[in-house]
């Protein structure tokens, strides 16, 4: 840091602590908050409750503003989708020396799968099975984040959801609760480490609350409604995961719930989120989502909007700029009290506090530190490990994959064959394309001199032009083995990206067709933010690899796994639908009283469609090897409160691999109706060929609970079911009974 920063930083200090010297003796975070307060005037208070924009990334449907002004004025506490040290610096200048009580401004930016090394998207991250990594991934993108000035992020996104028409599945950890709170609390953990005050930790923020992963018709923004109980039991846990792991902000959603916005609902985020869960962060709505309350049609005008959402205990304000237009006049009119704006201006202040920021609003950031950790090689290394730990080898008839070794011309055909942009995912913070390893990159820093590879495009990803299938045909003919690089662009998924057809897009089926027809050695390297229903590519391809967007290392990562230098390990978190027809399809569903059995395939008059299957082409928790495991000799024993589980798994294949063993209970007999497995454990283990392991894992009374009509949640006594295997099809089996 240059002498002139250390001089005005310690003018900042030194002023900074005559406010508090001049109110006597050294003063606690809380007590030197309360005195700030006092000295604060209305507009100065409602200035921190303000998010603006600073002119750079528009993530939402905004008004541009001239923040400069605004930050001197001390009209705004926080800046979105700024960052890099210069123009951090410049702004925060601006707050902490020539406003008037000089009040840091906390940066803020969507840092949801790393920030300048770009991870593989969550859904695919979650598709590791690995905690651990992903804890990592977020540690690293903290440090990159906060080197450059930031250090908040509105992340994770821990929305559960169970329709992959929804575009925003690309953010989230899938369908299931429990894996869904496992990762959520890795995830807060690794932004935020052991104390908020180290400069290169960043704030979380657990979003999008509540169920917003649950519109109607998988239509982004779309209205949410349903019983009290899935909401406890499916949709809310995960949110209340990263409250107990210590996120330090929440962020309400767009959607309704049951009649009432988020954004204006008190039981929500106060009564829920503050009594019950106990939550001390503070909240900030999402993007315009108080004017929003508007077109909900339970707000009259910005000025109501602006009053209900400060009831329901909506802290800080996304943009637009609601409470910075109303709330002193709805303080003078007595529609929305004093002690409502401290409260919100005390929790926004509390989170500077543990940031830090009021002790260094720069938090150490300097040129040389954002050189040094911007995309670090032990980053990117990293970055690759885990693009191959995210892929989900999802078919491979007759070992077509990996690569033979004897192969010589490897023809890359297809839309996402070399494309830089869509490696990178939707929601790319300070990523760079330009830095991205595209596939066909891959194969060729994997095959140096000793493979040639060839490549054409074939077809675009999302129209109906054939011109291109004739060259690719030629290609293929000219190659050993060919690779399709086929799926959806990044900007298929994400945000206000719903899909109601969720086949591969354009006329990639016909491409894989014409190719396939070859008779080459084929395989699909599949890429996309959500399951997709390939029914018609997966009846045609011999292998099949879903690759996500993996990001800045995704060509490298996907290389390791085709050359078989990585044996992949991924599992879907997300069902693959055969249809879209099939949605909501999801391993943890209910038997109903007229269950279809397949032993009994002819049945009329039972849950079926006259069309199609009721089982998905892929299921919750499946994922291939190129190795084999074989599950045996389960045992279950009662022990108190404990239950204890046992199973061998063995490598029966020929070479190493890692195996996902997942854990899954059955209530036989409830006193409502209970899912026919749940997810209650999973172990990811490595085993050498010919390797056996004795998998433990040890159960209690609080994984049998679950939340009954009266919203409570206990267990019942009865008879169990513990199914152990590496998907949701688990057969190996016992019965229990748990008093
Ligand atoms: C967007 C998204 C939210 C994001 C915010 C700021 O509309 O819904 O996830 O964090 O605005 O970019």
């Amino acid at each position: 840091m240059k002498a002139m920063d250390i001089l005005k930083k310690g003018i900042f200090l030194f002023s900074f602590s005559i406010l508090f010297i001049s109110a006597g003796a050294q003063h606690t975070g809380n007590d030197r908050i309360e005195i700030l307060l006092k000295k604060m005037t209305l507009k100065e208070k409602i200035g921190q409750l303000n998010q603006a924009m600073a002119g750079w990334e528009v993530t939402g449907p905004s008004a541009k503003v001239n923040c400069r002004e605004l930050i001197r004025e001390g009209k705004v506490g926080a800046i979105l989708n700024t960052y890099m040290v210069d123009s951090v610096m410049a702004l925060q200048r601006i707050a902490v020396e020539e406003s008037r009580l000089k009040i840091p401004l906390i940066f803020g930016n969507d840092v949801i799968h790393g920030h300048c090394t770009i991870f593989p998207i969550p859904l695919g991250q979650a598709a590791s099975w690995d905690l651990d990594a992903i804890e990592q991934s977020e540690q690293i993108a903290a440090k990159e984040a906060s080197a450059e000035g930031l250090s908040w992020t509105f992340s994770p996104m821990v929305d559960i959801s169970r329709d992959p028409r929804w575009g925003r599945v690309a953010e989230g950890a899938g369908e299931d609760t429990w894996l869904g709170c496992r990762i959520a609390e890795a995830r807060v953990k690794g932004f935020q480490g052991k104390d908020l005050k180290d400069p290169r930790s960043i704030m979380a923020c657990a979003k999008h609350f509540g169920a917003y992963g649950a519109p109607q018709a998988g239509r982004d923004y779309n209205t949410v409604d349903m019983s009290m109980i899935s909401l406890y039991e499916w949709y809310l846990p995960t949110y209340k995961a990263c409250v107990d792991a210590g996120a330090g902000s929440i962020m309400t959603s767009f959607n309704e719930i049951n009649g009432t916005p988020s954004t204006s609902n008190r039981w929500l985020l106060t009564d829920l989120l503050r009594k019950s869960w106990g939550f001390r962060g503070f909240v900030v709505t999402d993007f315009g989502s108080i004017s929003e309350l508007i077109s909900h049609g339970v707000a009259v005008n910005e000025f109501q909007a602006a009053a209900l959402a400060m009831h329901a205990g909506v802290d800080m304000d996304m943009m637009s700029r609601a409470y910075e237009n109303s709330l002193e006049e709805l303080v003078k009119e007595k529609k929305v009290t004093l002690t409502e704006i401290d409260n919100a201006v005390r929790n926004v202040l509390l989170a500077k506090m543990k940031l830090g920021l009021f002790d260094d609003p720069y938090r150490g950031i300097s040129k040389e530190r954002e050189q040094k950790e911007i995309m670090a090689p032990e980053y990117l290394a990293f970055a690759r490990k885990m693009v191959a730990e995210c892929c989900v080898l999802l078919k491979n008839d007759k070992g077509t994959l990996p690569i033979p070794v004897t192969v010589k011309t490897i023809a890359v055909i297809g839309p996402l064959g070399d494309s830089k942009r869509n490696m990178l995912g939707n929601w790319t913070s300070a990523g760079d394309e330009e830095k991205c390893v595209t596939l066909l990159e891959g194969l060729k820093n994997k095959a140096g001199n000793n493979v040639s590879i060839i490549y054409e495009k074939g077809c675009n990803t999302n129209d109906q032009d054939r011109g291109g299938f004739k060259a690719a045909v030629d290609l293929a003919s000219k190659a050993d083995f060919v690779v399709l690089a086929l799926g959806e662009d990044e900007w298929m998924s994400g945000e206000a990206s719903s899909r109601a057809n969720i086949d591969l897009p354009g006329v990639q089926n016909d491409l894989a067709e014409e190719v396939i027809r070859t008779g080459k050695p084929v395989a699909v390297v599949l890429f996309s933010g959500r399951p997709l229903a390939i029914s018609r590519l997966n009846a045609i391809a011999p292998a099949i690899l879903e690759t996500w967007f993996g990001g800045t290392e995704a060509g490298n990562g996907i290389a390791d796994i085709l050359s078989g230098d990585y044996n992949p390990s991924g599992k879907i978190t997300m069902t693959f639908p055969r249809s879209v027809g099939q949605i909501p399809v999801f391993y943890n569903c209910k038997n109903t009283g007229r269950p279809f059995r397949p032993a009994e395939p002819d049945q009329k008059y039972v849950s079926r469609y006259l069309d199609l299957p009721n089982d998905p082409l892929y299921p919750f928790g499946y994922g291939l090897s190129y190795t084999t495991f074989f599950y045996s000799n389960l045992k279950v024993s009662v022990n108190g409160n404990k239950i204890l589980v046992a199973a061998d798994v063995k490598n029966t294949g020929n070479r190493d691999g890692i195996e996902v063993v997942q854990l899954y209970i059955h209530q036989k007999v409830g006193s409502i109706t209970r899912p026919v497995k749940e997810l209650r454990g999973f172990k990811r283990i490595s085993l050498h060929k010919g390797e056996t392991a004795r998998i433990e894992f040890t159960l209690t009374s609080d994984d049998l609970a679950f939340y009954h009509p009266d919203l409570k949640k206990y267990y019942e006594s009865g008879e169990f079911e513990i199914f152990v295997g590496g998907s949701s099809n688990a057969s190996l089996t016992q019965s229990f009974l748990f008093k």
